[in-house]
């Protein structure tokens, strides 16, 4: 049963996120997350839920608090009066309990809380269900600290950006992969623990075509607030036509001299790790870069990825880092050069031939190794190789909404 306490609780809880809800956007600017934003019908469920809950526990504080408030007013001791003592001839009648008053008391509370059951009960099932015209099922895994998204059955990978078609539920099947992560995108409600060894289901609908913003919500290591991700709900003849082009993307061979000079250097140091479709090597426990290009952000979505670095700027919202002592706007560049220096336990090794510890197999000792070192020009090629992977006549980066405003909030 609920307790005046409780609801007195429960009434501020209700009462601070309605004054969230009307924060004004401009104390903060826009704000990317916002669970009070209902952008599928998930969310809508749980929202109505919430505003049902939160209408009737406070007509229960007001009713409670009221009634409480009028009997310590009527009854209280006031100046120059003793305190009523039995016997005293204003002694208010006395009796042993009241079955129609203990009926009610105990009755209301119970109808509340049926009722709120009930609406609670509901709520749950429509919001996991599974329905029967799934149009995708994903495969969500978190590594420390990116997400990449598998599209087992059209047979790619995509990185940080979660592409599903608008108004159609998408299946997510979501999974860790070396710690517990947790994938949540508060528009589009529901949150899912990414355990490893476990899979746990999520059906997502985007109400409609937008880019919606996500994040892992489980503390999983140095990274945790930068392992950002997007989702990217199309409509759905631009998604089939945005599948269509991944599947058939083969990563082409550039005759520019400076791409061919980055695919050279992207194949000696890169490709061990990142698959690119169409060249060989690479492993699903590293992000995939095939059309890397086309994708709007690098680093789980905390750099904008941009075709020139001039059109990054930290009044346009785009992340400066403290690199060698001075701060500035992060480049693919010095992504690629030193990762952890700009985005701290990325476990890239940097390119710059600086010193890092190393176990040695055979004495067991930790030992001092340099990282190799590319030159500047090496570097400008790769990054510049990796923005010519596109897809043809994919661009999200046209899509508004990505303003970066606010990113380190
Ligand atoms: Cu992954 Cu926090």
């Amino acid at each position: 049963m609920l307790k005046p306490f409780q609801l007195f609780i429960y009434g501020l809880v209700s009462l601070a996120s309605m004054a969230y809800a009307q924060q004004p956007q401009a104390a903060t600017g826009k704000r990317l997350i916002d669970i009070l934003d209902p952008q599928s019908q998930a969310t809508q469920n749980m929202q109505g839920l919430l505003w049902t809950a939160g209408i009737f526990s406070f007509l229960v504080l007001i009713v409670t608090g009221g009634a409480l408030w009028w009997v310590v007013q009527k009854y209280k001791t006031r100046p120059g009066t003793r305190p009523t003592k039995p016997g005293d001839s204003n002694e208010p009648a006395q009796f042993h309990g009241n079955n129609v008053l203990e009926m009610f008391l105990i009755g209301v509370p119970v109808l509340i809380v049926s009722v709120l059951s009930i609406y609670t009960a509901k709520a749950l099932a429509d919001v996991t269900a599974k329905p029967s015209n799934v149009a995708e099922t994903i495969q969500v895994n978190g590594w420390q600290f990116w997400w990449d998204f598998d599209y087992e059955k059209q047979g790619f990978r995509n990185s940080n950006e979660l592409v599903i078609p608008a108004g159609q539920p998408v299946e997510l099947k979501v999974s860790g992969k070396d710690v517990i992560h947790s994938f949540g995108v508060a528009n589009l409600g529901g949150r899912r623990d990414a355990i490893p060894g476990q899979t746990n289901k999520l059906i997502i609908n985007a109400a409609k075509p937008g880019i919606y913003y996500g994040q892992c919500f489980e503390l999983c290591g140095a990274s945790h607030a930068n392992m950002l991700f997007r989702v990217i709900a199309l409509p759905q003849a631009e998604y089939n036509d945005w599948v269509s082009k991944a599947k058939a993307f083969q990563a082409p061979t550039p005759s520019d001299p400076q791409l061919a000079q980055g695919l050279k250097v992207f194949q000696a140091n890169c490709s061990g790790c990142h698959a690119v479709k169409g060249l060989q090597g690479g492993a699903p426990s590293f992000p995939d870069l095939s059309y890397f290009g086309s994708h709007t952000t690098y680093a789980a979505g905390i750099f904008r990825n941009v075709d020139n670095n001039s059109e990054l700027s930290k009044e346009k919202g785009d992340r400066a880092v403290k690199i060698n002592g001075q701060e500035r706007v992060v480049t693919l560049e010095d992504w690629i050069r030193n990762s952890a220096q700009v985005k701290p336990g990325s476990l890239m090794p940097a390119f710059d031939g600086s010193m890092h510890e190393v176990k040695n197999a055979e004495t067991g000792k930790w030992e001092e190794v340099p990282y190799t070192k590319l030159s500047d020009d090496d570097i400008n090629a790769v990054a510049a190789y990796l923005r010519s992977l596109k897809l043809e006549g994919v661009n999200f980066k046209a899509i508004p909404e990505i303003t970066n405003e606010n990113r380190d909030q």
